[in-house]
């Protein structure tokens, strides 16, 4: 977990569970958060950008991917001020705390090579989701557990939708 993100602010609640849990949950679905609206970024940058023969196509699959990245953000950042914490959602936080690694100059990518990079960063954003499931798990936090397990499944479809068109037979 990043030690970087500052959501451990926490405000009095009512709610039934330990603070200590609402704490850890939170400072993780910060983690989440910025590397969400990073990769949303990242995904409007290779819609915009891609180029060659394919481009309509590509540049539609990159707009309906980025919607699907861009859908639970809100949800993210809501269930850390339901646990009673802040949730940090500017731009600058996203780039400062994400851990998806920087989109390449576009300048220079083949259409291949906006598959793979955002293959690369929907499997790293999907690694971070199941490790957050587990963990929820173990916090005994199933309502946030649920959310990874929704998100999750979300990116694990889009990945698929990306690898399709670089996936060769064994
Ligand atoms: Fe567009």
């Amino acid at each position: 977990m990043s030690t970087k993100t500052k959501a451990t602010h926490l405000y009095s609640s009512r709610i039934d569970l330990p603070e200590t849990t609402r704490s850890k949950v939170a400072e993780l679905l910060n983690e989440t958060l910025a590397a969400c609206l990073d990769l949303w970024t990242q995904t409007k940058q290779a819609h915009w950008n891609v180029k060659g023969k394919d481009f309509y196509q590509l540049h539609l699959l990159f707009d309906d991917v980025a919607a699907a990245v861009y859908e639970p953000i809100d949800m993210i950042a809501e269930r850390a001020t339901a646990l009673g914490s802040i949730a940090h959602g500017t731009a600058r936080n996203a780039a400062e705390h994400s851990f998806i690694k920087e989109y390449p100059d576009v300048s220079k990518m083949s259409e291949e090579d906006h598959l793979n990079a955002l293959a690369e960063r929907l499997a790293a954003f999907g690694k971070h989701l199941r490790e957050g499931i587990k963990k929820c798990d173990e916090w005994e936090d199933q309502d946030t557990n649920d959310l990874y397990v929704e998100i999750s499944r979300e990116v694990d479809k889009k990945l698929w939708f990306i690898e399709s068109h670089i996936q060769r037979k064994q």
